[in-house]
């Protein structure tokens, strides 16, 4: 059992979408289902906001992308995963470890959160943010942060959590693309979800 009391979350989910979606953690063997939802995901997220030839050329680079989830998925990058599953069809993730960025130390880092279009809107990121930020508590930190990319609508789900702009920015390079990446502090997690709060 977690932190929030529970062993795994199932649920039905309302208007089209009618069937079940349960979470539970990544495991060998996810890499091409978390490799699936990461190019699809990518591809609705970041339309207008990336460059279109990198995002249509991330299909051509499925293998490259599930051994990197391999990679994820056998806990050496220090990430911890949990899935989201219809039935056995994996469509959504949340990645999740100590911080990668110095300025960050001690920090945890929510390093991806994920779900295809289609299963969004639901409440299920909320379930998969409360499990990534409940395996960073049972991991000791009492904070953490994520990168969003500025301009991305998801910015006020993460507020919507507990997560605030600290006016920290940086530029990455995605693809032939130089954009702007902002942080998102949860300064106390357990402070969070209050509907799931941490033991
Ligand atoms: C971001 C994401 C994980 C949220 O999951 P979701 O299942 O759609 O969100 P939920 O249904 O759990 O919503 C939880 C709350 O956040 C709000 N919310 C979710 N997405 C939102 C958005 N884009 N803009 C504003 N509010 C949003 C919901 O309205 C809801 O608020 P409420 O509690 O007041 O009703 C999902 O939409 C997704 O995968 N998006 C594309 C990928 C992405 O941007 N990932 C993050 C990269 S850093």
């Amino acid at each position: 059992m977690n932190a929030f009391g529970y062993h795994c979350l199932s649920f039905r989910m309302g208007g089209d979408v009618s069937n079940g979606v349960s979470v539970r953690p990544g495991m060998q063997g996810d890499e091409w289902g978390c490799a699936n939802v990461h190019i699809h995901s990518w591809r609705e997220t970041y339309t207008g906001l990336l460059d279109t030839v990198f995002l249509n050329q991330l299909a051509a680079n499925f293998g490259a992308r599930a051994e990197s989830w391999k990679r994820i998925l056998s806990g050496t990058t220090g990430s911890k995963v949990r899935v989201a599953c219809e039935g056995s069809e994996i469509v959504g993730f949340v990645n999740v470890g100590p911080a990668r960025d110095p300025e960050h130390e001690g920090r945890g880092e929510v390093r991806a959160l994920y779900l295809l279009k289609a299963f969004q809107g639901f409440g299920v990121g909320r379930l998969l943010l409360a499990e990534g930020l409940a395996l960073l508590a049972e991991d000791g930190f009492a904070s953490a942060y994520v990168w969003v990319l500025a301009g991305n609508p998801t910015r006020r789900f993460y507020e919507k959590s507990g997560a605030h702009f600290q006016g920290e920015s940086k530029e990455i390079t995605i693809g032939n693309d130089t954009v702007l990446e902002e942080a998102l502090v949860w300064r106390d997690i357990r402070q969070v979800l209050p509907e799931f709060p941490v033991a």
